[in-house]
């Protein structure tokens, strides 16, 4: 007798689980580029305004804790009962671009910005401005 699957019903299996985990790849969290709309002015008036599609890093990273060791509880005076480690999504990279300014008079103007080109997961960082 044979035991053999179609091929077809093969083929198509195959392509199920293809399918299947390249959903869950899509699904993992983690920290990526994602696209933001920046607008950018000259001034506080707005006299030369542009827009620009730039990108930012969002998304997740692993934070964990721990029961601290015994040595670091005595060596805290049993204060330091818990030892937490955590990365927070962060730019790696950034780049230059050029936004193009419309001014008025149909004069233009141009101004570079940054932009993210890669993201990790790093050491946190309080904001700095
Ligand atoms: C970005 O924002 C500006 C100003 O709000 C808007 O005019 C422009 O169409 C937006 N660009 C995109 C690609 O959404
Ligand atoms: C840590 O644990 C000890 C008991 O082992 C307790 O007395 C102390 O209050 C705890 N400290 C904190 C900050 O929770």
């Amino acid at each position: 007798h044979d035991m053999a699957l179609p091929k077809t019903l093969l083929f198509s299996l195959l392509l199920l689980v293809a399918t299947d985990t390249l959903a869950q790849e899509a699904r993992v969290p983690g920290c990526y580029l994602h696209p933001i709309n920046v607008t950018v002015r000259s001034d506080r008036q707005g006299t030369c305004r542009g827009s620009h599609i730039a990108h930012a890093c969002v998304g997740y990273c692993e934070s964990s804790a721990f029961p601290s060791r015994h040595s670091v509880r005595a060596a805290s005076g049993y204060q330091h009962n818990i030892t937490s480690v955590s990365q927070c999504c962060t730019i790696s990279r950034l780049r230059k671009v050029k936004v193009e300014l419309l001014c008025p008079r149909s004069r233009r103007e141009q101004l570079e910005i940054f932009t993210a080109q890669a993201c990790q997961c790093d050491m946190c960082r309080l904001s700095r401005y």
